[in-house]
């Protein structure tokens, strides 16, 4: 290779800065981005400060390939546009050898292109879109994907909460919003539900009433709202003031302090699906969450932590197994991921190169996440 001849030939080993073959010189490089401001800033923040647990420990037990990874990350500011133009910097610029993120399936479908265009590995952490990984074969992710998620929301409502008309409220700006709601409208109707009203809504609305209202009107036992967390907390607010008073449920795009921050009691007794409870511990989540609340100051990691925690250490490993920082080798041996222990479960990589795990339902109760079940795929 270039890089490696020249770098045997001559001393000028400075002249490799900027050489994109990490695997050559210095160390490796990998790009992250994330909503680490802006709307969905406790995603991008919580999937960040996992991601970084995991570099310091990979970095502190000595690297991968006798070399240490750089992390580079950069904020998206949770807005439309900007995860191209930070991917494209981190992957032309700074010479990233793969790409860590991101959260937000929108944001994870802009950024897929560019890294799958560039040969590039890209792992997102937590986009359950499927369209996600279907953008190519160098995109992986380390969660499951939406047809599942929905199902097990559907069921949910049927059993748990004994649901036989439920309304679909759903955000129109969001990939993520209209695949779960699709999904999760196939499953209810199979198990033998009734969509009685479906309504739309643009993430970042402030007023809800209008929609509501007519949900009320037609009567559901149950609302089913597959939104982010700050338009999720506004939405069971406005329900309760407009005397809208069945349960109101969600999925992972629930998972923030900001839900009961923002929602307070107007969220308690809802429902969400997510990836991961820190109360159903394996050895490795216990060690996981000891090692997170040491390094963020007590807190306790939540569902992207952990995820973002998974995609560094499940990048780390296929570079290891590829023996090289070489894009297309490392896209080999991520495909070929197989029961990695995780801190989120077993990951296996299928053939649509996303992850088969199981989800977990929780309860706002007390302003607290509870755990109530996890359903296996
Ligand atoms: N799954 C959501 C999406 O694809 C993002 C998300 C993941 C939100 C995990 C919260 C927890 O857009």
């Amino acid at each position: 290779m270039k890089c490696t001849l020249l770098f045997l030939t001559t001393a000028a080993a400075f002249s490799l800065v900027g050489c994109k073959d990490a695997n050559t010189a210095g160390d490796i490089i990998v790009g992250e981005y994330a909503s680490l401001t802006g709307k969905e800033a406790t995603f991008g923040t919580s999937s960040h400060e996992g991601t970084m647990l995991a570099v310091e420990e990979i970095n502190a037990a000595g690297g991968v390939l006798g070399k240490k990874i750089k992390l580079i990350t950069e904020d998206n500011q949770s807005k439309a546009g900007e995860s191209a133009t930070v991917v494209n910097k981190l992957i032309s610029k700074d010479g990233a050898v793969a790409i860590l993120g991101e959260v937000a399936s929108s944001r994870s479908l802009e950024a897929a292109p560019i890294c799958q265009s560039n040969s590039i590995p890209m792992i997102s952490p937590s986009s359950t879109n499927p369209k996600v990984t279907e953008t190519g074969n160098f995109i992986f992710r380390v969660c499951f994907i939406d047809p599942f998620q929905g199902t097990v929301m559907a069921n949910f409502a049927t059993k748990t909460l004994k649901a036989k008309k439920v309304a679909v409220f759903t955000d129109v700006k969001s990939d993520y919003s209209k695949g779960l709601a699709k999904f999760f409208k196939e499953g209810f109707v199979k198990a033998g539900g009734q969509i009685v009203s479906e309504l739309d809504f643009n993430g970042g609305d402030k007023d809800f009433k209008g929609q509501l209202t007519t949900i009320k009107g037609a009567s559901p036992d149950a609302v089913f709202v597959p939104g982010y967390y700050t338009d999720a907390a506004l939405i069971c607010i406005q329900a309760k003031e407009i005397g809208l008073n069945v349960p109101l449920f969600g999925g992972d795009g629930w998972e923030s302090e900001k839900l009961t921050e923002i929602g307070k009691d107007a969220v308690e007794g809802t429902y969400f699906s997510t990836h991961y409870a820190p109360d159903v511990a394996s050895d490795l989540s216990k060690k996981f969450v000891a090692a997170y609340k040491a390094r963020y100051n007590g807190k306790l990691p939540d569902a992207m932590a952990a995820l973002g925690y998974d995609s560094a250490m499940m990048l780390a490993d296929g570079i290891k197994r590829a023996g090289s920082s070489d894009g297309a080798k490392v896209r080999d041996a991520l495909a070929a991921t197989k029961d990695l222990d995780a801190v989120t479960g077993k990951l296996t990589i299928n053939e649509k190169r996303d992850a088969v795990k199981s989800a977990v339902i929780l309860k706002v109760e007390g302003g607290k996440f509870k755990f109530v079940e996890t359903v296996n795929p």
